[in-house]
């Protein structure tokens, strides 16, 4: 970790089917970093094996209607982003709506503006191809996300319980318009 990590010393590019051995990794060290202590290892290595692995990215990489972003500091990739068709459970989804489905920084480079500069590139993504709606599952307790969905007109629209393993948590369903114009457009800080 740098001492002193700036904003735009990270490069942000597209990800290719290449990258999923990489992407899988960093899922898997992200997720564990953020979510790791708040289950038991064996739930927790049951959904890595299966949430994080190679073949899910790779399914994900080959999906023309998912997208990935890699964020680079040096030869290091320090957070992702990973959008597609939107697989919650909510009556108002159809197979048009598209879903940010992760998005991550490592901890040691949080709080630098990265992780708006992900969800921009996603949303904007999305935007140009997802109606009527983008869509994001984020957990109840994760507060800090929430608000930075919330500061880009995403709402609350229901829940649902977000298994892993064997643990279920309760997972908040954020909705936001997918049309330019809207709440969609407000600048991220
Ligand atoms: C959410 C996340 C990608 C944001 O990246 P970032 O580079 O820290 O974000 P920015 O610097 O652009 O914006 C800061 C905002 O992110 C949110 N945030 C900051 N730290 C956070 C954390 N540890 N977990 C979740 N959200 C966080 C807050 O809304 C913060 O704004 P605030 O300081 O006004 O509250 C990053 O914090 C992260 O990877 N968190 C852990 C994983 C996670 O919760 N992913 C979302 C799953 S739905």
């Amino acid at each position: 970790m740098p001492a002193t990590p700036q904003m735009n010393d990270a490069r942000l590019r597209r990800a290719a089917l290449g990258d999923a051995a990489l992407l899988a990794e960093l899922g898997a060290r992200t997720f564990t970093e953020t979510f790791g202590h708040l289950y038991p290892p064996r739930d927790l290595a049951t959904f890595l094996a299966d949430s994080y692995s190679e073949a899910r990215l790779i399914a994900y990489l080959s999906d023309p209607g998912a997208a990935a972003w890699v964020l680079e500091a040096g030869d290091e990739a320090i957070g992702y982003a990973l959008v597609g068709g939107c697989d919650l459970p909510h009556p108002d989804v159809t197979p048009t709506c598209g879903e940010l489905k992760r998005i991550y920084v490592l901890k040691a480079w949080q709080g630098g503006g990265r992780g708006s500069r992900l969800l921009q590139t996603s949303l904007a993504w999305l935007q140009e191809r997802a109606a009527p709606g983008i869509w994001i599952g984020v957990w109840s307790e994760n507060h800090g996300a929430q608000r930075l969905y919330l500061r880009q007109g995403f709402e609350k629209v229901g829940e649902y319980a977000f298994k892993v393993g064997e643990t279920r948590d309760r997972e908040f369903i954020l909705r936001r318009d997918a049309r330019p114009g809207g709440p969609a457009s407000a600048p991220a800080r």
